[in-house]
């Protein structure tokens, strides 16, 4: 009897450029094995909340998906931090509480049909596909972030796309820089791993990096650029993570975590901004790349990325594998257990990445 295989799809967590990649090569490669792809609606909303849609599982088939590798955010509608196992209900004491609703997701999907879910996200949309697949379903996790912070895979889809656009940035920032003769503070995000800042950072030339795996001393910052400026060159340009944090001190937070939010980070460079003016004597202007680095077209690399993983996904599968992320480790695709590749997160390591590391040790903190 032919495998008439149901398989749904989803995205979760913040988005990234190549999502729409993913879902067309998944829609692709199954429908070789004569599979049928659902996509979820909106994270896990379309399963968990059935009554607010026509249908929160849309049949995908490959007329819908061919032309949208190059779209950026996700044709599945919105994409979303919300966890089956941590759903926020109203108490009744009107608290909020959360309530594990992930039997719900199990029998929505079983309703139709469908056993097996491929669970494109970072780390957080991982480890609750891994939860999904302690309950019985087939899972398979396709690796995604611009923070690129996921330690079993070289690359996750989005950074580069993420790095292409802040490098262009920093470049923009060159002229109106020396045309001020200002210093310009660039935030970029990356909550615990400074990888956007890192590379995007070196390929704009700018002066100094700022990244939350080490803690930087303002005044060896302003004293690194005041010898760094010159007549030539009247300006400096410095990027920081937006989980850069001083030595001693505490990261940058715009609002705390609420009961299905996670602490949201944002204005350091503002505050660094402030500081060098104060400390150099030179005036200074902060900007904050934030969300523009998760929007628009997929560099071709993020393409390339996301079809791969897709169809490498669709192969997991069909090799009978389950509870595994796929894993880019040149020039071969792999596969990780989904347990292991979410047991720590991929930071900058402070020696050891050679030339790397070291160069952004010696713009961050060298002479
Ligand atoms: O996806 C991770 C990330 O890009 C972090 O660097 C950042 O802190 C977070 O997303 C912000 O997400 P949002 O504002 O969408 O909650």
């Amino acid at each position: 009897m032919a495998d008439r295989r149901r398989i749904a799809i989803n995205t979760g967590g913040g988005d990234a450029p190549g999502l729409n990649a993913v879902i067309q090569a998944v829609v692709y490669a199954a429908s070789r094995h004569g599979w049928e792809v659902f996509g979820v609606r909106d994270g896990y909303d379309g399963l968990l909340f059935p009554e607010r849609y026509r249908d929160g599982l849309v049949r995908l088939d490959r007329e819908m998906v061919r032309n949208i590798s190059h779209l950026g955010g996700t044709i599945l509608g919105t994409t979303n931090r919300s966890d089956p196992f941590r759903q926020c209900v109203a108490g009744p004491d009107g608290a909020v509480v959360e309530r594990d609703r992930s039997d719900d997701v199990v029998a929505r999907l079983r309703e139709r049909g469908i056993e097996t879910l491929i669970v494109v996200g970072g780390d957080g949309s991982l480890a609750i596909a891994h939860g999904l697949s302690q309950k019985g379903l087939c899972v398979v996790g396709v690796p995604k972030t611009i923070d690129n912070d996921l330690e079993a895979t070289v690359l996750t889809f989005g950074f580069d796309s993420a790095v292409a656009f802040a490098t262009e940035c920093m470049d923009r920032l060159h002229s109106t820089a020396e045309a001020h003769k200002r210093i310009m503070v660039v935030e970029v995000m990356g909550r615990y791993a400074g990888w956007i800042a890192l590379n995007a950072g070196i390929a704009g030339r700018v002066d100094a990096i700022l990244i939350p795996e080490l803690p930087y001393d303002i005044e060896k910052v302003a004293d690194h650029l005041r010898r760094r400026i010159s007549a030539e060159r009247p300006y400096a340009i410095v990027v920081v993570a937006e989980g850069a944090r001083p030595a001693g001190g505490k990261r940058t937070v715009r609002a705390a975590a609420q009961p299905g939010a996670m602490e949201r980070l944002g204005g350091i460079a503002e505050v660094v901004a402030d500081q060098l003016q104060e400390l150099t004597g030179r005036e200074s202007r902060s900007v904050v790349l934030g969300h523009l680095l998760r929007g628009g077209s997929p560099t071709a690399l993020d393409r390339l990325l996301g079809l791969s993983f897709g169809a490498a996904a669709v192969k997991a599968l069909a090799d009978g594998q389950n509870d595994v992320m796929v894993v880019l480790d040149p020039p071969h695709i792999t596969y990780a257990p989904l347990r292991q590749a979410l047991e720590r997160q991929k930071t900058v390591p402070p020696h050891g990445y050679g030339v790397v590391t070291a160069r952004a040790l010696e713009i961050a903190f060298g002479d």
